[in-house]
């Protein structure tokens, strides 16, 4: 069998630490070139990691190497671009999340990948979890009966990541909504799947970013800070359910970091990290189920999947390109409802 040729766009921290592992775990896959907008920065990355091409321009890559599959790891603002000219070129993708910045771009992706008749499918690991999979399980089996109340958190003290563009509005689109709350989203629509929204509601604070310069995840520039610190949102479900959002970069919390969902139903409660299903006899807590997941390595397992999905694999259950327009199209219509002051029917 021909080996399976991959094109990595935007070697950076998650592309090192994330999909070059994870696809050397995979028999027949090839890395075969790196695009950075910085030749130079490619040549280096390419001669660390073993990679024999090297570019500065996407359409270059695409038309040398013709890879099968595309990696795209850019920052926010250029997955449109890039996920975009390799649709276009034939290419199945993989894109980090979130899937753009405009809920109308990963639309575009989705139909263009439609149309080309190839796989675009979403970095979101969480939902990857043993506890996802094993929570959407239970759930699906009836197990925590109707789900009315949903509460998800990406917190972190004193997190605004001191590398990257994380901090640059242009570049990401937003703050720890987009880049981590959208995680936890992910993974609660994946568990319930999917269902209609009705109506979501916004509020952000800047009350610490551009007034600190250094936390546990390195140094920033206060004077650069352009996103939000901190977002909390609802999202009301046609079906009566209720979600609510909490996510920031530095938040006064007493824990260094809190990143979990949690799922209320009339028969049974679940909390994703570490997974538990429980409820109540009167008045005492029924653990039914308790299990410390060893770390699985989600993302990986997250990556395995869309390669076998791209080589024919009918069973594989990626984040569809569907699904990363619905996420994204949550994702701006709660930050329009932070900046008008009003809720957003969906
Ligand atoms: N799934 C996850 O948990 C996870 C974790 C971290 C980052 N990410 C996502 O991955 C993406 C990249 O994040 P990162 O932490 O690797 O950032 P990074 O800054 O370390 O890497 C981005 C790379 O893209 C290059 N680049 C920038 N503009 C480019 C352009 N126009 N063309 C080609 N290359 C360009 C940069 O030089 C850099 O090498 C972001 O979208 C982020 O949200 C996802």
């Amino acid at each position: 069998m021909a080996n399976t040729k991959v094109a990595i766009i935007g070697g950076g921290q998650v592309a090192e630490t994330k999909h070059l592992p994870s696809y050397s775990e995979i028999e027949g896959v090839e890395i075969v070139a790196v695009l950075n907008s910085n030749k130079e920065n490619a040549r280096q990355f390419a001669l660390k990691n073993n990679i024999p091409g090297y570019y500065g321009d996407i359409h270059e890559l695409l038309k040398k190497e013709q890879p099968d599959l595309v990696s795209v790891c850019t920052p926010n603002k250029y997955h449109y671009e890039h996920v975009t000219a390799a649709l276009k070129a034939g290419c199945h993708v993989l894109c980090e999340k979130p899937p753009s910045i405009l809920a109308e771009e990963a639309k575009e992706m989705m139909e263009l990948a439609e149309r080309k008749g190839v796989v675009l499918s979403y970095n979101f690991q969480h939902r990857f979890s043993l506890e996802a999979r094993r929570i959407r399980e239970e759930y699906r089996q009836g197990k925590l009966g109707d789900v009315y109340h949903i509460n998800l958190s990406a917190l972190r003290r004193s997190g605004v990541p001191g590398w990257g563009s994380f901090i640059d509005k242009d570049l990401q689109g937003g703050g720890p909504l987009i880049d981590i709350g959208i995680h936890m989203l992910d993974t609660a629509f994946y568990i319930l799947g999917f269902p209609k929204v009705k109506k979501v509601t916004g509020k952000m604070f800047n009350k610490i970013g551009p007034y600190k310069s250094e936390g546990s995840f390195g140094q920033w520039n206060p004077e650069k800070y352009e996103v939000e610190d901190s977002f909390f949102g609802f999202i009301e479900l046609t079906n009566g359910g209720l979600i609510q959002i909490s996510t920031s970069f530095a938040l006064n919390i007493k824990e260094t970091k809190q990143l979990n969902a949690e799922f209320h139903g009339d028969k049974a409660g679940a909390t994703l990290y570490p997974l538990e299903i429980y409820s109540d006899h009167k008045g005492e807590l029924v653990s039914l189920v308790q299990e410390d997941m060893v770390e699985d390595h989600a993302e990986r397992r997250a990556i395995h999947s869309f390669v076998r999905k791209c080589r024919g694999s009918a069973e594989e259950d990626i984040a569809s390109g569907e699904e990363g327009f619905k996420i994204q199209t949550i994702i701006e219509s709660l930050y329009k409802s932070a900046e008008l002051g009003e809720s957003i029917y969906i």
